[in-house]
């Protein structure tokens, strides 16, 4: 049977990575997480917004464990093309299709990085005059040089390297891994 290993080898003959966070680790964060947001927002109907692409898988185990009436949307973003590296630059490639004047935003990120996306995405909402608004990422890269962009809840701080796996990719590619996995520092770790 094909299993995360398989994949991993296949798409990655020489790319080196190793496990980082194991699915049932990702899961427990995740109810913690949830149950956070459930108790926050218990008297709302917040508007989940996930950023396309990386960060569906992530938004999707999420609202599964915030019990109160909510709605979805997604917002489309690009700063990374295809490479491991931001471009610096970010461009809106999907708006928001809802009205979201007077209401409770939650926005759903996979990852944070140099801050850039989330300073974005603040100023194109804040602009359309939302209630609140609240930022949620599953991971948090710790770089010395990011954006001071306040994050309100975040599932694991992690090291300043690339990841990959549960809706990250790499070239659009791995997204589908249940685990989280990071790359090696050197051929024998
Ligand atoms: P930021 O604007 O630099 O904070 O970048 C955030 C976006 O870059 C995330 O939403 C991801 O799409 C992507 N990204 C940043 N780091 C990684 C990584 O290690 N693996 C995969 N995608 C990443
Ligand atoms: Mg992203």
């Amino acid at each position: 049977m094909r299993d995360e290993k398989n994949l991993l080898q296949d798409v990655l003959k020489k790319q080196n990575f190793k496990i980082f966070i194991s699915a049932e680790n990702i899961q427990k964060r995740v109810k913690e997480l949830g149950q956070q947001i459930a108790e926050d927002y218990k008297d709302r109907v917040p508007i989940f917004v996930g950023v396309l692409n990386g960060s569906f898988v992530f938004l999707a185990d999420l609202i599964r464990e915030v019990p109160v009436d909510c709605e979805i949307d997604f917002l489309k973003i690009s700063s990374y093309g295809d490479e491991k590296i931001s471009s610096g630059k970010v461009s809106l490639l999907k708006a928001l299709d809802c009205e979201i004047e007077g209401r409770d935003l939650i926005v759903v990120e996979d990852i944070v990085d140099s801050g850039l996306s989330i300073q974005y995405m603040r100023k194109l909402i804040l602009a359309q005059n939302p209630r609140s608004l609240k930022f949620i990422t599953l991971l948090l890269k710790k770089r010395d040089n990011a954006i001071a962009a306040p994050i309100d809840y975040v599932g694991f701080k992690i090291p300043d390297k690339f990841v990959i796996g549960y809706g990250l990719d790499y070239k659009q590619k791995l997204r589908n891994l249940r685990a989280i996995y990071i790359e090696k520092e050197n051929e024998s770790e």
